[in-house]
Protein backbone atom coordinates (compact mmCIF):
# COMPACT_ATOMS: atom_id res chain seq x y z
CA UNK A 1 0.00 0.00 0.00
CA UNK A 2 1.91 3.31 -1.06
CA UNK A 3 -0.70 5.60 0.58
CA UNK A 4 -1.05 7.63 3.70
CA UNK A 5 -4.25 7.66 4.03
CA UNK A 6 -6.26 5.29 2.36
CA UNK A 7 -5.79 1.75 1.43
CA UNK A 8 -6.01 0.58 -1.99
CA UNK A 9 -6.24 -3.22 -3.19
CA UNK A 10 -7.93 -5.13 -5.36
CA UNK A 11 -9.62 -8.35 -5.69
CA UNK A 12 -10.97 -9.63 -8.94
CA UNK A 13 -13.23 -7.43 -10.74
CA UNK A 14 -13.75 -4.98 -7.48
CA UNK A 15 -11.35 -2.24 -6.57
CA UNK A 16 -11.28 -1.37 -2.78
CA UNK A 17 -10.63 1.64 -0.97
CA UNK A 18 -10.47 2.22 2.72
CA UNK A 19 -10.20 5.29 4.51
CA UNK A 20 -7.59 4.76 6.57
CA UNK A 21 -7.23 7.62 9.50
CA UNK A 22 -9.18 6.23 12.21
CA UNK A 23 -7.73 8.04 14.78
CA UNK A 24 -9.80 10.66 13.82
CA UNK A 25 -12.72 9.13 12.60
CA UNK A 26 -10.86 9.18 9.51
CA UNK A 27 -11.18 13.05 8.83
CA UNK A 28 -10.66 13.98 5.21
CA UNK A 29 -7.63 16.17 4.76
CA UNK A 30 -6.17 17.63 1.19
CA UNK A 31 -3.88 14.53 0.98
CA UNK A 32 -6.97 12.18 1.61
CA UNK A 33 -8.75 13.22 -1.35
CA UNK A 34 -5.72 13.59 -3.79
CA UNK A 35 -5.33 9.81 -2.64
CA UNK A 36 -9.17 8.84 -2.91
CA UNK A 37 -9.08 10.63 -6.63
CA UNK A 38 -5.86 8.87 -7.62
CA UNK A 39 -6.52 5.33 -7.03
CA UNK A 40 -9.95 5.37 -8.51
CA UNK A 41 -8.18 6.89 -11.41
CA UNK A 42 -6.02 4.04 -11.68
CA UNK A 43 -8.87 1.85 -11.57
CA UNK A 44 -10.79 3.78 -13.77
CA UNK A 45 -8.47 2.99 -16.54
CA UNK A 46 -7.50 -0.79 -15.26
CA UNK A 47 -9.58 -3.27 -17.91
CA UNK A 48 -10.51 -6.06 -14.67
CA UNK A 49 -11.67 -3.59 -12.36
CA UNK A 50 -15.54 -2.92 -12.67
CA UNK A 51 -16.72 -1.77 -10.11
CA UNK A 52 -15.08 0.43 -7.07
CA UNK A 53 -15.80 -0.04 -3.14
CA UNK A 54 -15.15 2.93 -1.24
CA UNK A 55 -14.90 1.88 3.07
CA UNK A 56 -13.69 3.68 5.97
CA UNK A 57 -11.67 2.11 8.71
CA UNK A 58 -12.33 2.03 12.57
CA UNK A 59 -15.48 3.55 13.97
CA UNK A 60 -16.74 5.89 11.19
CA UNK A 61 -16.85 6.29 7.09
CA UNK A 62 -15.82 10.03 7.95
CA UNK A 63 -16.23 12.72 10.18
CA UNK A 64 -16.04 14.76 8.15
CA UNK A 65 -13.29 17.63 6.35
CA UNK A 66 -10.04 17.65 8.72
CA UNK A 67 -11.14 20.50 11.07
CA UNK A 68 -7.24 20.79 12.26
CA UNK A 69 -6.66 21.56 8.81
CA UNK A 70 -8.87 24.11 7.82
CA UNK A 71 -9.17 25.91 11.21
CA UNK A 72 -6.64 28.98 10.44
CA UNK A 73 -7.53 29.41 6.47
CA UNK A 74 -8.97 32.21 4.94
CA UNK A 75 -11.41 32.68 1.83
CA UNK A 76 -8.85 33.16 -0.50
CA UNK A 77 -6.63 30.06 0.80
CA UNK A 78 -9.16 27.64 -0.59
CA UNK A 79 -10.19 29.94 -3.89
CA UNK A 80 -5.81 30.05 -4.46
CA UNK A 81 -4.99 26.26 -3.57
CA UNK A 82 -8.86 25.39 -6.01
CA UNK A 83 -9.11 23.22 -3.61
CA UNK A 84 -12.53 21.61 -4.62
CA UNK A 85 -10.92 20.68 -8.04
CA UNK A 86 -10.12 17.43 -7.25
CA UNK A 87 -13.52 16.90 -5.34
CA UNK A 88 -15.21 17.47 -9.05
CA UNK A 89 -12.91 15.37 -10.75
CA UNK A 90 -14.00 12.53 -8.33
CA UNK A 91 -17.02 13.04 -9.56
CA UNK A 92 -15.82 12.12 -13.08
CA UNK A 93 -15.17 8.61 -12.45
CA UNK A 94 -16.90 6.48 -14.90
CA UNK A 95 -17.08 3.39 -13.51
CA UNK A 96 -19.67 2.74 -11.06
CA UNK A 97 -18.61 3.35 -6.95
CA UNK A 98 -20.35 1.69 -4.37
CA UNK A 99 -19.94 3.13 -0.82
CA UNK A 100 -20.54 1.27 2.80
CA UNK A 101 -21.17 3.29 5.27
CA UNK A 102 -20.73 2.58 8.98
CA UNK A 103 -20.48 4.90 11.87
CA UNK A 104 -20.65 8.94 11.26
CA UNK A 105 -20.89 9.88 7.91
CA UNK A 106 -20.18 13.97 8.43
CA UNK A 107 -19.58 17.13 6.74
CA UNK A 108 -17.27 16.26 3.90
CA UNK A 109 -17.60 12.57 4.64
CA UNK A 110 -21.11 12.80 4.15
CA UNK A 111 -20.51 14.81 0.70
CA UNK A 112 -18.06 11.92 -0.30
CA UNK A 113 -20.66 9.41 0.92
CA UNK A 114 -23.16 11.24 -2.25
CA UNK A 115 -20.54 11.25 -4.41
CA UNK A 116 -21.19 7.44 -4.10
CA UNK A 117 -23.50 5.76 -6.79
CA UNK A 118 -25.08 3.23 -4.79
CA UNK A 119 -25.06 3.58 -0.52
CA UNK A 120 -24.69 0.32 1.65
CA UNK A 121 -25.21 1.49 5.01
CA UNK A 122 -25.08 -0.46 8.47
CA UNK A 123 -27.14 0.00 11.38
CA UNK A 124 -25.31 2.22 13.44
CA UNK A 125 -24.19 4.83 10.17
CA UNK A 126 -25.39 8.22 11.29
CA UNK A 127 -24.85 11.08 8.50
CA UNK A 128 -25.34 14.74 9.10
CA UNK A 129 -24.24 18.09 8.04
CA UNK A 130 -22.34 19.71 11.12
CA UNK A 131 -20.92 22.42 9.38
CA UNK A 132 -23.52 25.20 10.90
CA UNK A 133 -22.20 24.35 14.08
CA UNK A 134 -18.85 25.55 12.98
CA UNK A 135 -20.13 28.82 11.70
CA UNK A 136 -19.45 27.38 7.98
CA UNK A 137 -21.60 25.45 5.54
CA UNK A 138 -20.94 22.13 3.33
CA UNK A 139 -18.55 23.07 0.23
CA UNK A 140 -18.25 19.91 -1.48
CA UNK A 141 -21.39 19.40 -2.87
CA UNK A 142 -23.50 18.65 0.16
CA UNK A 143 -26.52 21.99 -0.55
CA UNK A 144 -26.21 20.75 -4.14
CA UNK A 145 -26.27 16.63 -3.94
CA UNK A 146 -28.85 16.76 -1.00
CA UNK A 147 -30.97 18.85 -2.25
CA UNK A 148 -31.55 17.01 -5.51
CA UNK A 149 -31.88 13.90 -3.60
CA UNK A 150 -34.54 14.09 -0.93
CA UNK A 151 -35.53 17.82 -2.11
CA UNK A 152 -35.28 21.45 -0.48
CA UNK A 153 -37.72 20.51 2.92
CA UNK A 154 -36.10 18.11 4.86
CA UNK A 155 -32.23 19.40 3.04
CA UNK A 156 -32.99 22.76 4.24
CA UNK A 157 -34.28 21.25 7.79
CA UNK A 158 -31.05 18.52 8.26
CA UNK A 159 -28.64 22.00 7.02
CA UNK A 160 -29.93 24.18 9.46
CA UNK A 161 -30.00 21.77 12.05
CA UNK A 162 -26.62 20.12 11.73
CA UNK A 163 -28.66 17.12 12.53
CA UNK A 164 -27.58 14.06 12.33
CA UNK A 165 -29.58 11.39 10.24
CA UNK A 166 -30.34 8.03 11.32
CA UNK A 167 -29.66 4.85 8.73
CA UNK A 168 -33.25 4.16 9.22
CA UNK A 169 -34.47 7.92 7.86
CA UNK A 170 -31.54 7.28 5.66
CA UNK A 171 -33.50 4.34 4.09
CA UNK A 172 -37.09 5.98 4.51
CA UNK A 173 -35.69 9.27 2.38
CA UNK A 174 -34.15 6.87 -0.23
CA UNK A 175 -30.67 7.95 0.60
CA UNK A 176 -29.24 4.72 0.89
CA UNK A 177 -29.84 1.77 -1.15
CA UNK A 178 -29.57 -0.87 1.67
CA UNK A 179 -29.60 -1.05 6.02
CA UNK A 180 -27.85 -3.99 7.03
CA UNK A 181 -26.50 -5.23 10.15
CA UNK A 182 -23.20 -3.52 10.87
CA UNK A 183 -21.37 -7.34 10.92
CA UNK A 184 -22.79 -8.01 7.52
CA UNK A 185 -22.15 -4.62 5.95
CA UNK A 186 -18.86 -5.26 3.90
CA UNK A 187 -19.87 -8.82 3.16
CA UNK A 188 -22.96 -7.45 1.74
CA UNK A 189 -21.81 -4.63 -0.23
CA UNK A 190 -19.45 -6.75 -1.93
CA UNK A 191 -21.93 -9.60 -2.93
CA UNK A 192 -23.70 -6.80 -4.12
CA UNK A 193 -20.74 -5.35 -6.02
CA UNK A 194 -20.01 -8.44 -7.31
CA UNK A 195 -23.66 -9.17 -8.59
CA UNK A 196 -22.69 -5.41 -11.26
CA UNK A 197 -19.50 -6.28 -11.77
CA UNK A 198 -20.55 -9.32 -14.01
CA UNK A 199 -23.34 -6.71 -16.04
CA UNK A 200 -21.84 -5.96 -19.14
CA UNK A 201 -19.51 -2.88 -18.03
CA UNK A 202 -20.77 -0.65 -21.01
CA UNK A 203 -24.04 -0.59 -20.22
CA UNK A 204 -22.91 0.02 -16.43
CA UNK A 205 -21.26 2.91 -17.68
CA UNK A 206 -23.83 4.25 -20.08
CA UNK A 207 -26.65 4.13 -17.45
CA UNK A 208 -24.49 6.10 -14.74
CA UNK A 209 -23.66 8.84 -17.12
CA UNK A 210 -27.46 8.91 -18.29
CA UNK A 211 -28.59 8.91 -14.64
CA UNK A 212 -26.14 11.36 -13.38
CA UNK A 213 -27.31 13.54 -16.65
CA UNK A 214 -30.59 13.38 -15.80
CA UNK A 215 -30.07 14.34 -11.99
CA UNK A 216 -28.72 17.72 -13.90
CA UNK A 217 -31.25 18.51 -16.37
CA UNK A 218 -34.52 18.94 -18.56
CA UNK A 219 -36.23 15.92 -19.24
CA UNK A 220 -35.77 16.88 -22.91
CA UNK A 221 -32.19 17.65 -22.88
CA UNK A 222 -31.94 14.14 -20.78
CA UNK A 223 -34.09 12.09 -23.25
CA UNK A 224 -31.55 13.66 -26.36
CA UNK A 225 -28.26 12.29 -23.99
CA UNK A 226 -29.53 9.03 -22.97
CA UNK A 227 -30.55 8.22 -26.62
CA UNK A 228 -26.99 8.80 -27.83
CA UNK A 229 -26.15 6.53 -25.39
CA UNK A 230 -28.91 3.58 -25.96
CA UNK A 231 -27.71 4.01 -29.86
CA UNK A 232 -23.85 3.58 -28.78
CA UNK A 233 -24.24 0.62 -27.27
CA UNK A 234 -25.82 -1.12 -30.53
CA UNK A 235 -21.59 -0.59 -31.76
CA UNK A 236 -20.37 -3.09 -28.87
CA UNK A 237 -19.73 -6.52 -29.02
CA UNK A 238 -21.53 -7.36 -25.96
CA UNK A 239 -25.03 -6.12 -27.45
CA UNK A 240 -24.44 -8.72 -30.07
CA UNK A 241 -22.99 -11.13 -27.38
CA UNK A 242 -26.27 -10.28 -24.87
CA UNK A 243 -28.82 -10.59 -27.87
CA UNK A 244 -27.29 -13.87 -29.54
CA UNK A 245 -27.08 -15.55 -26.25
CA UNK A 246 -31.08 -14.47 -25.68
CA UNK A 247 -31.82 -16.41 -28.64
CA UNK A 248 -29.78 -19.04 -28.21
CA UNK A 249 -31.09 -19.55 -24.32
CA UNK A 250 -27.70 -19.17 -23.02
CA UNK A 251 -25.80 -17.08 -20.29
CA UNK A 252 -23.95 -14.36 -22.65
CA UNK A 253 -20.24 -13.76 -21.63
CA UNK A 254 -19.65 -9.82 -21.60
CA UNK A 255 -16.23 -8.69 -22.51
CA UNK A 256 -16.96 -4.61 -22.43
CA UNK A 257 -16.12 -4.54 -25.55
C1 LIG B 1 -10.46 16.73 12.67
C2 LIG B 1 -11.61 15.18 13.92
C3 LIG B 1 -12.76 15.37 13.13
C4 LIG B 1 -12.69 16.31 12.05
C5 LIG B 1 -13.23 13.91 14.65
N1 LIG B 1 -11.95 14.26 14.85
N2 LIG B 1 -13.75 14.56 13.60
N3 LIG B 1 -10.48 15.85 13.71
N4 LIG B 1 -11.51 16.95 11.86
N5 LIG B 1 -13.72 16.52 11.24
C6 LIG B 1 -11.03 13.76 15.89
C7 LIG B 1 -11.36 14.31 17.25
O1 LIG B 1 -10.81 15.59 17.40
C8 LIG B 1 -10.70 13.28 18.15
O2 LIG B 1 -9.32 13.51 18.17
C9 LIG B 1 -10.92 11.98 17.39
O3 LIG B 1 -11.20 12.35 16.03
C10 LIG B 1 -12.10 11.18 17.91
O4 LIG B 1 -13.23 12.00 17.95
P1 LIG B 1 -14.10 12.28 19.29
O5 LIG B 1 -14.72 13.61 19.14
O6 LIG B 1 -13.28 12.04 20.49
O7 LIG B 1 -15.19 11.13 19.17
P2 LIG B 1 -16.71 11.17 19.66
O8 LIG B 1 -16.80 11.78 21.03
O9 LIG B 1 -17.24 9.81 19.45
O10 LIG B 1 -17.44 12.19 18.67
C11 LIG B 1 -17.53 11.87 17.32
C12 LIG B 1 -18.04 13.10 16.50
C13 LIG B 1 -17.08 14.30 16.78
C14 LIG B 1 -19.46 13.45 16.93
C15 LIG B 1 -18.04 12.69 15.04
O11 LIG B 1 -15.73 13.86 16.57
C16 LIG B 1 -17.33 15.47 15.89
O12 LIG B 1 -18.27 16.25 16.10
N6 LIG B 1 -16.48 15.65 14.88
C17 LIG B 1 -16.56 16.79 13.97
C18 LIG B 1 -17.65 16.59 12.98
C19 LIG B 1 -17.79 17.78 12.05
O13 LIG B 1 -18.02 18.91 12.48
N7 LIG B 1 -17.61 17.54 10.76
C20 LIG B 1 -17.70 18.58 9.73
C21 LIG B 1 -16.36 19.17 9.49
S1 LIG B 1 -16.50 20.52 8.36
P3 LIG B 1 -8.51 13.51 19.54
O14 LIG B 1 -7.13 13.92 19.13
O15 LIG B 1 -9.20 14.47 20.45
O16 LIG B 1 -8.60 12.08 20.01
C22 LIG B 1 -16.59 19.83 6.85
C23 LIG B 1 -16.63 20.81 5.71
C24 LIG B 1 -16.50 20.12 4.38
O17 LIG B 1 -16.61 18.66 6.68
C25 LIG B 1 -16.02 21.08 3.35
C26 LIG B 1 -15.67 20.38 2.05
C27 LIG B 1 -14.40 19.62 2.06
Amino acid sequence: NRYEFIEASTDGKLGHISLNRPHVLNAINQQMVLEILAAMEEFEVDDTIRVIVLTGKGRAFAAGADIDEMANDGAIDFELRNQFKDWDRLAMIKKPIIGAVQGFALGGGFELALCCDLLFAADNAEFGFPEVNLGVMPGAGGTVRLTKLVGKTKAMEWLFTGKRITAMEALQYGMINRLVAKELLFEETIKFAEEIANQAPLSIRFIKESVLKAVDVSIDEGMQFERKNFSLLFSTEDQKEGMIAFQEKRKPNFKGM
